[in-house]
């Protein structure tokens, strides 16, 4: 009897592990391929936080994480650790998501080696090379490298056609963080303590109605970030609103909102949240402010108003179903839109139907099915 294809997932980040942990569940109730999993920790606390909520043990753990690291520095160490894990497992297939530098590195070191990529995630496109950095160019070069081309929705299948990949490589599988949404809200069903982390935060800020707020984008340290933070604190003023900010492990992000937001009364600034409890802040919260890529899917798959303080964004999908808006870093800006959702009704509840533009959470399956086919 043959040996099944080997699968390696390689991820590092919160993002990429909220992402791919559907497919590794996939991978593994479905046994038609033999799934490995590489971890390069560039997130370590906040990677063994998703880790733990869904029961993954990695075949392999490069701890690359260095306090504040450079992008090069970083990207080296990548390289090299995902190069010997690749030259250890050989694998049919590598598995990589989104558009970190552990993706980036991901899918340079399986090409090196002349092993298929597939992309999840595939085709998402600002058109600016600085907005997102360095994301938008991670996904370029893995997009020039992709054997097998996941795109969560049609408007990224597109991006790249236009780009002139093979059509027959492309597929519009839906998008894995609903995958992971509906996993992890049926777990908080059936187990509420789960997201406990949440209870006495909700119960501090009882008759007010809360902000939820996310922010760690490079593009946005210095001045954008402290654009941000001033916008909290004038919006934490208000009687009627409380803030609660689970701050990024990211020291560029936690020294500008401490500077400015700790101490605050309104203003919960708290560690970063486990999936379980950030759902839960989801669902408390009346509208979220965040520049996080993975919050403008999430929210309108669960029509929670979300203002994304960027500049432009790749995932136009959450702007054109009407639950999301972006509203740039300028303070005045962010001030006057979210003041504008609290005190409208009218615009609220343009802003909260739910819609899915990325994805029905069959996304996995879906994809290894197509692993499957080769
Ligand atoms: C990274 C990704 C970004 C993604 C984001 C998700 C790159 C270049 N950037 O940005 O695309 O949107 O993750 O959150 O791949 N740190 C900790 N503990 C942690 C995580 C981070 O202490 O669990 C600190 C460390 O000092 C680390 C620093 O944050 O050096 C930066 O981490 P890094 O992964 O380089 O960049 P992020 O800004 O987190
Ligand atoms: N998230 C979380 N805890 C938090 C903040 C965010 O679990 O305290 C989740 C969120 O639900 C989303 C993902 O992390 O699925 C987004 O990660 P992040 O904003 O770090 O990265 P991005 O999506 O911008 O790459």
């Amino acid at each position: 009897m043959s040996a099944k294809p080997k699968v390696l997932t390689v991820f590092g980040t919160r993002p990429e592990a909220i992402k791919l942990f559907p497919l590794v569940h996939s991978l593994e109730r479905d046994g038609r391929m033999a799934s490995r999993v590489c971890v390069t920790a560039q997130h370590r606390g906040m990677l063994d936080q998703v880790l733990d909520v869904a029961g993954l043990v990695p075949d392999h753990d490069l701890d690359v994480m260095r306090p504040d690291q450079t992008l090069d520095a970083l990207t080296a160490a990548l390289l090299t650790g995902i190069g010997g894990v690749l030259d250890a497992e050989q694998p049919q297939w590598v598995v990589v998501q989104g558009d970190t530098a552990t993706a980036m590195a991901g899918a340079m070191a399986a090409y090196y080696r002349k092993i298929p990529v597939a992309h999840v995630e595939a085709g998402l496109r600002s058109g600016n090379i600085y907005h997102p950095w360095p994301e938008e160019v991670n996904r370029k070069i893995i997009g020039a490298i992709a054997r097998l081309h996941c795109a969560p929705t049609e408007t990224a299948a597109q991006a790249l056609l236009a780009e002139n990949v093979a059509p027959g490589a492309v597929h519009v599988t839906g998008n894995t963080v609903i995958d992971a949404l509906h996993w992890v809200t049926a777990r908080i069903a059936a187990e509420p303590g789960l997201a406990d982390v949440m209870t006495p935060l909700a119960a501090r800020f009882s008759g007010k109605r809360i902000l939820g707020v996310t922010s760690h984008r490079r593009e946005n340290f210095g001045g954008g970030m402290e654009a941000i933070a001033e916008a909290i604190a004038t919006l934490a003023e208000r009687p009627d609103v409380a803030v609660i900010f689970p701050v990024h492990l990211n020291p560029n992000v936690r020294a500008v909102m401490n500077a400015r937001l700790a101490g605050l009364d309104n203003v919960a600034l708290i560690e970063p949240l486990d999936y379980p409890n950030f759902a839960r802040l989801l669902d408390v919260s009346t509208v979220m402010l965040s520049d996080s890529g993975g919050v403008q899917e999430e929210a309108p798959a669960l029509g929670k108003p979300v203002l994304v303080m960027r500049e432009t964004t790749e995932r136009p999908e959450g702007i054109e179903a009407g639950t999301a808006r972006l509203v740039g870093t300028d303070s005045a800006r962010i001030v006057a839109e979210t003041s504008r959702l609290l005190d409208d009704p009218v615009a609220y509840t343009a802003m909260s139907r739910a819609h899915n533009p990325f994805g029905d959470g069959q996304s996995a399956q879906r994809i290894v099915n197509l692993l499957a086919a080769g």
